[in-house]
Protein backbone atom coordinates (compact mmCIF):
# COMPACT_ATOMS: atom_id res chain seq x y z
CA UNK A 1 0.00 0.00 0.00
CA UNK A 2 1.37 3.72 -0.99
CA UNK A 3 1.57 5.78 2.14
CA UNK A 4 0.18 8.88 -0.40
CA UNK A 5 -3.01 8.88 -1.83
CA UNK A 6 -2.67 7.07 -5.58
CA UNK A 7 -5.31 9.16 -7.92
CA UNK A 8 -8.29 7.19 -8.95
CA UNK A 9 -8.12 8.32 -12.47
CA UNK A 10 -5.76 8.90 -15.37
CA UNK A 11 -5.59 12.05 -17.24
CA UNK A 12 -6.66 12.27 -20.67
CA UNK A 13 -6.77 15.82 -21.46
CA UNK A 14 -4.12 18.31 -20.06
CA UNK A 15 -4.36 22.24 -19.54
CA UNK A 16 -0.83 23.52 -19.95
CA UNK A 17 0.35 25.87 -17.15
CA UNK A 18 3.36 28.56 -16.52
CA UNK A 19 5.78 30.10 -14.09
CA UNK A 20 6.11 33.59 -14.11
CA UNK A 21 9.34 35.21 -11.68
CA UNK A 22 8.24 36.77 -8.73
CA UNK A 23 9.01 39.81 -9.85
CA UNK A 24 6.72 39.73 -12.63
CA UNK A 25 3.91 38.57 -10.32
CA UNK A 26 4.97 41.58 -7.90
CA UNK A 27 3.87 43.54 -10.62
CA UNK A 28 0.71 41.85 -11.40
CA UNK A 29 0.10 41.68 -8.11
CA UNK A 30 0.49 45.62 -7.79
CA UNK A 31 -1.67 46.52 -11.05
CA UNK A 32 -4.07 43.92 -9.54
CA UNK A 33 -4.80 46.47 -6.04
CA UNK A 34 -3.14 43.88 -3.92
CA UNK A 35 -6.64 41.47 -4.47
CA UNK A 36 -5.96 37.67 -6.47
CA UNK A 37 -9.38 38.20 -7.74
CA UNK A 38 -8.26 40.69 -10.30
CA UNK A 39 -4.78 38.63 -11.20
CA UNK A 40 -5.60 36.38 -14.69
CA UNK A 41 -6.07 33.03 -14.24
CA UNK A 42 -3.01 32.58 -16.68
CA UNK A 43 -1.09 34.39 -14.47
CA UNK A 44 -1.59 31.98 -11.72
CA UNK A 45 0.65 28.59 -10.99
CA UNK A 46 -1.25 26.33 -9.01
CA UNK A 47 -4.40 28.20 -8.62
CA UNK A 48 -6.12 26.89 -4.61
CA UNK A 49 -8.69 30.01 -4.67
CA UNK A 50 -11.79 27.66 -4.88
CA UNK A 51 -12.62 24.39 -5.35
CA UNK A 52 -15.90 25.87 -6.75
CA UNK A 53 -16.87 25.61 -10.43
CA UNK A 54 -12.74 23.86 -11.04
CA UNK A 55 -13.37 20.48 -10.99
CA UNK A 56 -12.26 18.36 -13.94
CA UNK A 57 -15.31 16.42 -15.33
CA UNK A 58 -15.04 12.96 -16.24
CA UNK A 59 -14.94 11.43 -19.46
CA UNK A 60 -18.62 10.36 -18.58
CA UNK A 61 -19.49 13.67 -17.45
CA UNK A 62 -18.36 14.83 -21.14
CA UNK A 63 -20.15 12.32 -22.95
CA UNK A 64 -23.73 13.41 -21.40
CA UNK A 65 -22.49 17.42 -22.09
CA UNK A 66 -23.43 15.55 -25.91
CA UNK A 67 -26.37 14.34 -24.55
CA UNK A 68 -27.59 17.63 -24.19
CA UNK A 69 -31.27 18.21 -24.77
CA UNK A 70 -31.37 22.12 -25.86
CA UNK A 71 -35.72 22.35 -25.45
CA UNK A 72 -36.85 25.03 -23.52
CA UNK A 73 -39.55 22.86 -21.33
CA UNK A 74 -39.02 19.02 -20.07
CA UNK A 75 -35.56 18.62 -21.42
CA UNK A 76 -34.71 14.98 -20.79
CA UNK A 77 -31.67 16.01 -18.83
CA UNK A 78 -33.80 17.62 -16.50
CA UNK A 79 -35.57 14.23 -15.42
CA UNK A 80 -31.95 12.19 -15.00
CA UNK A 81 -31.20 15.54 -12.64
CA UNK A 82 -34.54 15.06 -11.04
CA UNK A 83 -33.84 11.33 -10.27
CA UNK A 84 -30.40 12.20 -8.91
CA UNK A 85 -31.57 14.66 -6.84
CA UNK A 86 -34.55 12.97 -5.71
CA UNK A 87 -32.50 9.71 -4.71
CA UNK A 88 -30.07 11.18 -2.89
CA UNK A 89 -31.64 13.78 -1.32
CA UNK A 90 -35.27 12.64 -0.81
CA UNK A 91 -36.89 15.89 -1.45
CA UNK A 92 -40.26 15.87 -2.89
CA UNK A 93 -39.43 18.78 -5.37
CA UNK A 94 -36.57 20.49 -7.06
CA UNK A 95 -35.59 23.34 -9.57
CA UNK A 96 -32.48 23.33 -10.84
CA UNK A 97 -30.33 26.90 -10.53
CA UNK A 98 -27.05 28.54 -12.36
CA UNK A 99 -25.36 27.92 -9.04
CA UNK A 100 -25.74 27.91 -5.41
CA UNK A 101 -26.12 32.09 -5.02
CA UNK A 102 -29.09 31.75 -7.23
CA UNK A 103 -30.87 28.84 -4.94
CA UNK A 104 -30.17 30.84 -2.02
CA UNK A 105 -31.52 33.94 -3.65
CA UNK A 106 -34.91 32.66 -4.66
CA UNK A 107 -35.13 30.73 -1.43
CA UNK A 108 -34.60 33.84 0.69
CA UNK A 109 -36.84 36.11 -1.39
CA UNK A 110 -39.32 33.61 -1.34
CA UNK A 111 -39.19 33.06 2.58
CA UNK A 112 -37.12 35.86 4.43
CA UNK A 113 -38.88 39.51 5.16
CA UNK A 114 -36.57 42.51 6.35
CA UNK A 115 -36.21 42.18 10.25
CA UNK A 116 -36.01 38.54 10.35
CA UNK A 117 -32.97 36.62 11.82
CA UNK A 118 -31.33 33.62 9.63
CA UNK A 119 -29.29 30.94 12.20
CA UNK A 120 -26.99 28.65 10.92
CA UNK A 121 -23.77 27.23 12.39
CA UNK A 122 -21.81 29.53 9.92
CA UNK A 123 -23.38 31.48 6.98
CA UNK A 124 -20.92 31.49 4.01
CA UNK A 125 -20.37 34.65 2.62
CA UNK A 126 -23.24 34.28 -0.37
CA UNK A 127 -25.63 32.84 2.22
CA UNK A 128 -24.98 36.18 4.42
CA UNK A 129 -25.22 38.74 1.42
CA UNK A 130 -28.20 37.32 0.14
CA UNK A 131 -30.07 37.49 3.96
CA UNK A 132 -28.76 40.45 4.30
CA UNK A 133 -29.79 41.65 0.57
CA UNK A 134 -33.34 40.79 1.82
CA UNK A 135 -33.47 43.02 4.95
CA UNK A 136 -32.85 40.20 6.96
CA UNK A 137 -29.87 39.05 9.73
CA UNK A 138 -27.95 35.78 9.09
CA UNK A 139 -26.80 35.01 12.52
CA UNK A 140 -23.69 32.29 13.13
CA UNK A 141 -23.97 29.95 16.20
CA UNK A 142 -21.07 27.40 15.88
CA UNK A 143 -20.08 25.70 18.68
CA UNK A 144 -17.21 26.93 20.75
CA UNK A 145 -15.15 23.87 19.59
CA UNK A 146 -15.05 25.01 15.65
CA UNK A 147 -13.26 28.77 16.59
CA UNK A 148 -10.59 27.11 18.00
CA UNK A 149 -8.19 26.37 15.14
CA UNK A 150 -5.88 23.96 16.79
CA UNK A 151 -8.32 21.89 19.12
CA UNK A 152 -8.86 18.16 16.82
CA UNK A 153 -12.16 17.45 17.25
CA UNK A 154 -13.92 15.39 14.55
CA UNK A 155 -16.99 17.62 13.90
CA UNK A 156 -16.04 21.26 14.76
CA UNK A 157 -18.63 22.07 12.05
CA UNK A 158 -21.60 21.54 14.87
CA UNK A 159 -23.84 24.21 15.75
CA UNK A 160 -24.36 25.42 19.06
CA UNK A 161 -28.04 23.62 19.61
CA UNK A 162 -28.82 24.97 23.02
CA UNK A 163 -27.26 28.57 21.72
CA UNK A 164 -29.75 28.07 18.78
CA UNK A 165 -32.46 27.19 21.53
CA UNK A 166 -31.82 30.37 23.39
CA UNK A 167 -32.01 32.51 20.08
CA UNK A 168 -35.34 30.97 19.37
CA UNK A 169 -36.40 31.97 22.14
CA UNK A 170 -35.22 35.42 22.32
CA UNK A 171 -35.91 35.77 19.27
CA UNK A 172 -39.25 34.73 18.90
CA UNK A 173 -40.17 31.97 16.24
CA UNK A 174 -42.17 34.22 13.91
CA UNK A 175 -38.86 36.46 13.39
CA UNK A 176 -37.47 33.45 11.96
CA UNK A 177 -38.34 31.74 8.97
CA UNK A 178 -35.74 29.67 8.59
CA UNK A 179 -32.78 27.93 9.90
CA UNK A 180 -29.87 26.50 8.29
CA UNK A 181 -26.39 24.15 8.66
CA UNK A 182 -23.86 24.35 5.87
CA UNK A 183 -21.83 21.10 5.31
CA UNK A 184 -19.41 20.84 5.45
CA UNK A 185 -18.84 24.60 7.39
CA UNK A 186 -16.77 26.21 4.49
CA UNK A 187 -16.19 29.56 6.52
CA UNK A 188 -15.15 27.45 9.68
CA UNK A 189 -12.40 25.37 7.83
CA UNK A 190 -14.52 23.24 5.70
CA UNK A 191 -15.14 20.73 9.13
CA UNK A 192 -17.95 18.71 9.46
CA UNK A 193 -21.08 18.42 10.92
CA UNK A 194 -22.22 15.69 12.58
CA UNK A 195 -25.26 13.08 12.04
CA UNK A 196 -26.00 14.12 15.84
CA UNK A 197 -25.87 17.56 15.69
CA UNK A 198 -27.75 17.63 12.31
CA UNK A 199 -30.97 15.69 13.75
CA UNK A 200 -30.95 18.13 17.11
CA UNK A 201 -30.71 21.04 15.02
CA UNK A 202 -33.53 19.87 12.85
CA UNK A 203 -35.49 19.04 15.90
CA UNK A 204 -34.74 22.25 18.19
CA UNK A 205 -36.20 24.28 14.62
CA UNK A 206 -39.26 21.94 14.00
CA UNK A 207 -39.89 21.88 17.92
CA UNK A 208 -40.56 26.04 17.18
CA UNK A 209 -42.44 25.08 13.90
CA UNK A 210 -39.48 26.61 12.00
CA UNK A 211 -37.97 24.86 8.67
CA UNK A 212 -34.78 24.03 8.20
CA UNK A 213 -32.53 24.04 5.48
CA UNK A 214 -29.07 22.67 4.86
CA UNK A 215 -26.59 24.45 2.69
CA UNK A 216 -25.67 21.15 0.63
CA UNK A 217 -22.61 22.15 -1.39
CA UNK A 218 -20.21 19.29 0.52
CA UNK A 219 -22.71 17.28 1.60
CA UNK A 220 -20.97 13.97 0.06
CA UNK A 221 -17.65 14.84 1.85
CA UNK A 222 -19.21 15.45 5.29
CA UNK A 223 -21.12 12.38 4.65
CA UNK A 224 -17.62 10.30 4.33
CA UNK A 225 -16.73 12.23 7.31
CA UNK A 226 -19.36 10.82 8.78
CA UNK A 227 -18.32 7.58 8.21
CA UNK A 228 -14.94 7.79 8.81
CA UNK A 229 -15.58 9.62 12.06
CA UNK A 230 -18.57 7.95 13.76
CA UNK A 231 -18.37 4.44 14.58
CA UNK A 232 -22.10 4.14 14.53
CA UNK A 233 -21.63 4.58 10.67
CA UNK A 234 -18.40 3.08 9.63
CA UNK A 235 -20.26 0.14 7.87
CA UNK A 236 -22.91 2.41 5.72
CA UNK A 237 -22.64 2.95 2.55
CA UNK A 238 -22.24 7.01 1.78
CA UNK A 239 -25.36 7.41 -0.19
CA UNK A 240 -27.32 6.38 2.86
CA UNK A 241 -25.42 8.45 5.40
CA UNK A 242 -26.23 11.73 2.92
CA UNK A 243 -29.73 10.19 2.54
CA UNK A 244 -30.05 10.35 6.05
CA UNK A 245 -28.66 13.45 6.70
CA UNK A 246 -31.07 15.06 4.28
CA UNK A 247 -33.67 13.33 5.82
CA UNK A 248 -33.54 15.89 9.10
CA UNK A 249 -34.23 18.70 6.62
CA UNK A 250 -36.94 20.46 4.81
CA UNK A 251 -34.69 21.56 2.10
CA UNK A 252 -31.46 22.48 0.79
CA UNK A 253 -29.19 24.90 -1.38
CA UNK A 254 -26.55 23.47 -3.43
CA UNK A 255 -24.27 24.68 -5.36
CA UNK A 256 -23.07 21.58 -7.83
CA UNK A 257 -19.77 23.46 -8.53
CA UNK A 258 -18.38 21.28 -5.40
CA UNK A 259 -19.49 18.14 -5.08
CA UNK A 260 -21.26 17.52 -8.00
CA UNK A 261 -18.13 18.22 -9.73
CA UNK A 262 -19.70 20.16 -11.98
CA UNK A 263 -18.30 23.58 -13.71
CA UNK A 264 -21.68 25.55 -13.39
CA UNK A 265 -24.77 24.86 -11.75
CA UNK A 266 -26.87 24.38 -8.86
CA UNK A 267 -30.47 23.38 -7.32
CA UNK A 268 -32.98 24.16 -4.51
CA UNK A 269 -34.93 20.99 -3.38
CA UNK A 270 -37.60 20.87 -0.92
CA UNK A 271 -40.86 19.25 0.43
CA UNK A 272 -43.02 21.89 0.97
CA UNK A 273 -45.89 22.05 -2.18
CA UNK A 274 -46.85 26.04 -1.66
CA UNK A 275 -43.29 26.61 -0.86
CA UNK A 276 -42.38 25.33 -4.11
CA UNK A 277 -45.00 26.99 -5.86
CA UNK A 278 -43.81 30.46 -4.84
CA UNK A 279 -40.30 29.18 -5.52
CA UNK A 280 -41.03 28.55 -9.18
CA UNK A 281 -42.77 32.31 -9.93
CA UNK A 282 -39.33 33.51 -9.04
CA UNK A 283 -37.80 30.96 -10.59
CA UNK A 284 -39.21 31.90 -13.86
CA UNK A 285 -38.32 35.44 -13.65
CA UNK A 286 -34.84 35.51 -12.17
CA UNK A 287 -33.05 32.34 -13.65
CA UNK A 288 -35.91 30.43 -16.60
CA UNK A 289 -38.40 27.55 -16.70
CA UNK A 290 -38.70 25.23 -13.90
CA UNK A 291 -37.45 22.61 -15.89
CA UNK A 292 -33.63 24.21 -17.00
CA UNK A 293 -33.66 26.94 -14.15
CA UNK A 294 -30.47 28.38 -15.52
CA UNK A 295 -28.49 25.86 -16.86
CA UNK A 296 -28.37 24.44 -20.33
CA UNK A 297 -29.33 20.76 -20.77
CA UNK A 298 -26.19 19.83 -21.36
CA UNK A 299 -25.16 20.83 -18.22
CA UNK A 300 -28.19 19.55 -15.97
CA UNK A 301 -26.91 16.31 -17.63
CA UNK A 302 -23.23 17.31 -16.27
CA UNK A 303 -24.85 17.77 -12.86
CA UNK A 304 -26.92 14.80 -13.28
CA UNK A 305 -23.69 12.41 -13.78
CA UNK A 306 -21.22 14.65 -11.29
CA UNK A 307 -23.87 13.94 -8.08
CA UNK A 308 -22.91 10.43 -8.34
CA UNK A 309 -19.76 10.47 -9.24
CA UNK A 310 -19.28 13.06 -6.06
CA UNK A 311 -20.90 10.11 -4.15
CA UNK A 312 -18.32 7.08 -5.31
CA UNK A 313 -16.68 6.34 -2.43
CA UNK A 314 -13.25 5.19 -3.91
CA UNK A 315 -13.23 9.05 -4.90
CA UNK A 316 -14.37 10.34 -1.73
CA UNK A 317 -11.67 8.19 -0.21
CA UNK A 318 -8.81 9.55 -2.39
CA UNK A 319 -9.92 13.18 -2.06
CA UNK A 320 -10.03 13.68 1.74
CA UNK A 321 -6.59 11.97 1.59
CA UNK A 322 -5.58 13.94 -0.79
CA UNK A 323 -6.40 17.31 1.27
CA UNK A 324 -4.80 15.56 5.09
CA UNK A 325 -1.98 15.31 2.28
CA UNK A 326 -1.43 18.93 2.00
CA UNK A 327 -1.93 19.60 5.76
CA UNK A 328 0.08 16.82 6.58
CA UNK A 329 3.15 17.86 5.13
CA UNK A 330 2.55 21.40 6.17
CA UNK A 331 2.50 20.22 9.81
CA UNK A 332 6.01 18.37 9.14
CA UNK A 333 7.25 22.13 7.95
CA UNK A 334 6.09 23.76 10.96
CA UNK A 335 3.74 26.07 9.22
CA UNK A 336 0.50 26.87 11.44
CA UNK A 337 -3.00 25.62 10.00
CA UNK A 338 -6.24 24.90 10.87
CA UNK A 339 -6.67 21.66 12.43
CA UNK A 340 -7.38 18.77 12.03
CA UNK A 341 -7.91 19.93 7.96
CA UNK A 342 -11.27 19.97 6.44
CA UNK A 343 -12.56 18.02 3.35
CA UNK A 344 -12.40 20.70 0.28
CA UNK A 345 -9.19 23.04 1.62
CA UNK A 346 -6.22 23.33 3.87
CA UNK A 347 -6.79 26.95 5.77
CA UNK A 348 -3.51 28.67 6.88
CA UNK A 349 -3.51 30.13 10.15
CA UNK A 350 -2.61 33.47 9.79
CA UNK A 351 -2.91 34.61 13.58
CA UNK A 352 0.06 32.28 14.13
CA UNK A 353 1.90 32.54 10.73
CA UNK A 354 1.91 36.74 10.84
CA UNK A 355 1.61 37.42 14.66
CA UNK A 356 3.02 41.06 14.11
CA UNK A 357 0.39 42.47 12.18
CA UNK A 358 -2.72 43.11 13.49
CA UNK A 359 -6.26 42.19 12.13
CA UNK A 360 -6.97 46.01 10.86
CA UNK A 361 -3.78 46.01 9.13
CA UNK A 362 -5.48 42.98 7.28
CA UNK A 363 -2.51 39.81 7.69
CA UNK A 364 -5.09 37.29 5.52
CA UNK A 365 -4.93 39.08 2.89
CA UNK A 366 -1.41 40.51 2.97
CA UNK A 367 -0.76 36.43 3.36
CA UNK A 368 -1.86 35.48 -0.16
CA UNK A 369 -0.08 38.55 -1.89
CA UNK A 370 2.28 36.83 -0.42
CA UNK A 371 1.83 33.42 -1.55
CA UNK A 372 1.40 34.53 -4.91
CA UNK A 373 4.60 36.75 -5.14
CA UNK A 374 6.80 33.73 -3.66
CA UNK A 375 5.30 30.95 -6.33
CA UNK A 376 2.38 32.11 -8.23
CA UNK A 377 -0.36 30.07 -5.65
CA UNK A 378 -3.60 31.67 -5.48
CA UNK A 379 -5.34 31.26 -1.91
CA UNK A 380 -7.84 33.13 -0.55
CA UNK A 381 -8.47 35.09 2.49
CA UNK A 382 -11.28 33.96 4.88
CA UNK A 383 -10.84 36.76 7.94
CA UNK A 384 -11.06 40.29 8.02
CA UNK A 385 -11.45 41.52 4.27
CA UNK A 386 -14.15 39.26 3.95
CA UNK A 387 -15.80 39.02 7.17
CA UNK A 388 -15.65 42.05 9.58
CA UNK A 389 -18.07 44.61 10.07
CA UNK A 390 -19.11 47.65 11.60
CA UNK A 391 -20.90 47.01 14.87
CA UNK A 392 -24.28 48.93 14.42
CA UNK A 393 -24.61 50.44 18.04
CA UNK A 394 -21.11 51.72 18.38
CA UNK A 395 -19.42 51.96 14.56
CA UNK A 396 -16.62 50.02 16.01
CA UNK A 397 -15.44 47.00 13.54
CA UNK A 398 -15.75 44.16 14.62
CA UNK A 399 -13.01 41.36 13.74
CA UNK A 400 -13.71 37.49 12.94
CA UNK A 401 -11.88 35.08 15.56
CA UNK A 402 -11.18 33.01 13.14
CA UNK A 403 -7.88 34.70 10.53
CA UNK A 404 -7.42 32.56 7.85
CA UNK A 405 -6.35 31.62 4.37
CA UNK A 406 -7.65 28.86 2.34
CA UNK A 407 -6.25 26.43 0.09
CA UNK A 408 -9.01 25.20 -1.29
CA UNK A 409 -8.05 21.70 -3.76
CA UNK A 410 -10.11 21.57 -7.01
CA UNK A 411 -11.14 18.16 -7.69
CA UNK A 412 -9.31 15.72 -9.75
CA UNK A 413 -7.32 18.61 -11.13
CA UNK A 414 -3.80 18.66 -9.19
CA UNK A 415 -1.28 16.02 -8.30
CA UNK A 416 1.14 15.10 -5.66
CA UNK A 417 3.68 17.27 -7.15
CA UNK A 418 1.69 20.03 -7.07
CA UNK A 419 0.96 19.95 -3.28
CA UNK A 420 4.50 19.88 -2.72
CA UNK A 421 5.63 22.67 -4.43
CA UNK A 422 2.58 24.59 -2.56
CA UNK A 423 4.03 23.36 0.79
CA UNK A 424 7.88 24.60 -0.20
CA UNK A 425 6.10 27.79 -1.05
CA UNK A 426 4.51 28.18 2.28
CA UNK A 427 7.95 26.65 4.06
CA UNK A 428 10.08 29.30 2.24
CA UNK A 429 6.98 31.98 3.18
CA UNK A 430 7.37 31.15 6.96
CA UNK A 431 10.88 31.29 6.93
CA UNK A 432 10.99 35.16 6.06
CA UNK A 433 7.40 35.81 7.45
CA UNK A 434 8.64 39.06 9.24
CA UNK A 435 9.44 40.62 6.12
CA UNK A 436 5.72 40.12 5.22
CA UNK A 437 4.06 43.53 5.65
CA UNK A 438 0.00 44.52 6.20
CA UNK A 439 -2.13 46.46 4.08
CA UNK A 440 -5.04 49.37 4.03
CA UNK A 441 -7.82 49.31 1.74
CA UNK A 442 -7.85 51.95 -1.03
CA UNK A 443 -11.44 50.72 -2.31
CA UNK A 444 -13.62 48.57 -0.05
CA UNK A 445 -17.77 48.17 -1.17
CA UNK A 446 -20.33 47.66 1.04
CA UNK A 447 -21.25 43.72 0.61
CA UNK A 448 -19.09 41.11 -0.53
CA UNK A 449 -15.97 43.37 -0.18
CA UNK A 450 -13.15 40.88 -0.91
CA UNK A 451 -14.20 40.09 -4.58
CA UNK A 452 -13.39 43.36 -6.00
CA UNK A 453 -11.54 45.68 -2.70
CA UNK A 454 -8.26 47.29 -3.22
CA UNK A 455 -5.29 47.60 -1.16
CA UNK A 456 -1.88 48.91 -0.80
CA UNK A 457 1.09 48.11 1.29
CA UNK A 458 0.74 49.79 5.14
C1 LIG B 1 -20.93 26.80 1.75
C2 LIG B 1 -21.24 27.52 0.49
N1 LIG B 1 -22.48 27.97 0.27
C3 LIG B 1 -22.82 28.60 -0.87
C4 LIG B 1 -21.89 28.83 -1.87
C5 LIG B 1 -22.31 29.57 -3.11
O1 LIG B 1 -22.29 28.76 -4.24
P1 LIG B 1 -22.01 29.37 -5.71
O2 LIG B 1 -20.59 29.83 -5.74
O3 LIG B 1 -22.29 28.23 -6.63
O4 LIG B 1 -22.96 30.49 -5.90
C6 LIG B 1 -20.58 28.40 -1.68
C7 LIG B 1 -19.57 28.66 -2.72
O5 LIG B 1 -18.39 28.66 -2.53
C8 LIG B 1 -20.24 27.72 -0.46
O6 LIG B 1 -19.02 27.26 -0.24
Amino acid sequence: MAKFPVEPFKIKVVEPIRQTSAEERAEILRRAGYNLFAVRAEDVYVDLLTDSGTSAMSDRQWAGVMRGDEAYAGCRNFFNLEEAVQTITGFRHFVPTHQGRAAENVLFTCTVAPGQSVPSNMHFDTTQANVLARGGHPVNLIALAGLDPTLHAPFKGDMDVARLEAFIQETGPENIPLGMLTVTNNSGGGQPVSMANIRATGEALHKYGIPFFLDACRYAENAYFIKLRDPDYAETPVLEIAREMFSYADGCTMSAKKDALVNIGGFLALHDEALYQRVCQELIIREGFPTYGGLAGRDLEAVARGLWEGLDEGYLAYRIAHTRYLADRLVEEGVPILEPPGGHAVYLNVKRFLPHIPQSELPGQALTCALYVEGGVRGVEIGSVMFAHEDAATGETVYPDLELVRLAIPRRVYTQAHLDYVVETCRTLYERREEILGLRYTYAPRLLRHFTARFEPV
